[in-house]
């Protein structure tokens, strides 16, 4: 996407064509600055520390985090020891999972001396199907809006509620959440998004925020407790979040606070849907809330906040009470009966067994 007139991706090779780009997201929104990644450990504390962050860029990030354990050896042991210690950075996302177990399958077929090659096309081959991925799940979810959007008053916006950064600095480009987002506004149809602050980490506040503001998406920040309260006096028309790791049935891992996202939308009998590309579907499980292994981060993501002072520092100050315990378990799952639908790029499908696996049948054959 475009920031002041340059067009990004999150992640990039550099001139040099080895070495590994991508823009930090733990100084955002106030410093916009790029790293370099020449290791393989460089990769894995990236996504250990969240300076990449969403579930497709971490699987994105961690592509190339094989290529580059792959241009300093080669071998089957460094492969399976990329892949294993990548595997370790974060637990919930399954793009993570998804990319290495592919990396690993494709790579292990090539020969040692044309493994370091092999690698970065898989990376590159994975960056450029997210990028087509995210600009079909925004072409379905485009629909959508329209729809709502035939049902309002000449130029009155459709009213969107997200929560988290399921944006472009998620993915490679476009994001899942809002690529019918930024669709829809480049299509002429009038959008307004509630962001989510989303505490304790602010991806909304930070992230979503930004990138809407550099696209010109007309936005307003929001506390996360405030969603409820505005869909009760009919001031969101549709809610669309991402997901990390989406089950077999339809249940939907995402960042903490979404659960009682979609009970308030069910509430308030408004449509509740997830964007999500493939990769993010994990067919081995059928049970999100039993089975999806959900991060716990440290207490001083809830214990304290960053931010701008008025003389310009960034500072980080305590907001909790001296002793108090802290608990911040990062996400949570929203159960199938409660989601509208789910947006992919093989179109809009209900959230159950049989709706995903006729869209995916070869996805099934693979995890059976
Ligand atoms: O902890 P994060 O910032 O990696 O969590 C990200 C989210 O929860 C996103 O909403 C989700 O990954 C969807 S990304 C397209």
């Amino acid at each position: 996407m475009d920031v002041d007139g340059k067009k990004y991706r999150t992640i990039w090779l550099a001139d040099d064509g080895e070495t590994v780009e991508i823009i930090d997201q733990t100084k955002f929104p106030y410093v916009f600055e790029t790293v370099q990644m020449r290791t393989m450990a460089e990769a894995a504390h990236a996504i250990r520390v969240m300076q990449v962050r969403g579930a497709p860029l971490i699987g994105a990030t961690a592509a190339y985090g094989v290529a580059l354990a792959m241009r300093e050896d080669p071998s089957d042991i460094s492969l399976h020891a990329a892949c294993s210690s990548l595997l370790e950075t974060r637990p919930t996302a399954v793009n993570l999972r998804w990319a290495l177990d592919l990396a690993r399958k494709t790579l292990i077929q090539v020969a040692p001396e044309h493994r370091r090659d092999a690698a970065y096309k898989f990376a590159n081959d994975v960056c450029n199907e997210d990028i087509a991925i995210n600009m079909a799940i925004g072409m379905h979810g485009m629909e959508l809006i329209a729809a709502i959007s035939r049902t309002k008053r000449e130029g009155e916006p459709v009213n969107i509620l997200t929560h988290c950064n399921a944006g472009w600095l998620a993915t490679v480009d476009w994001g899942t959440a809002t690529a019918p987002i930024y669709m829809s506004h480049d299509g002429g149809i009038p959008v307004h998004v509630w962001v989510d602050e989303t505490r304790p980490r602010n991806q909304g506040a930070f992230l979503t925020a930004w990138e809407l503001g550099k696209h010109g998406v007309p936005h307003t920040v929001i506390v996360d407790n405030a969603g409820g309260h505005l869909m009760q006096h009919g001031e969101v028309d549709i809610v669309i979040t991402g997901t990390d790791r989406t089950t077999a049935t339809g249940d939907v891992c995402n960042k903490i606070g979404t659960y009682l996202k979609a009970l308030a939308a069910k509430d308030n009998n408004v449509p509740f849907y997830v964007a999500l590309p493939s990769p993010t579907i994990d067919f081995s499980l059928s049970d999100g809330v039993r089975e999806i292994p959900i991060e716990e981060r440290s207490g001083e993501e809830v214990s304290q906040m960053t931010g701008r002072t008025a003389a310009g520092a960034i500072e980080t100050v305590d907001i909790v009470a001296d002793g108090s315990e802290v608990g911040n378990p990062a996400f949570d799952v929203t159960p199938a009966r409660l989601v509208t639908g789910l947006i992919t790029e093989r179109g809009v499908l209900e959230p159950n067994r049989q709706a995903i696996a006729a869209a995916f049948p070869e996805r099934v054959k693979l995890s059976a």
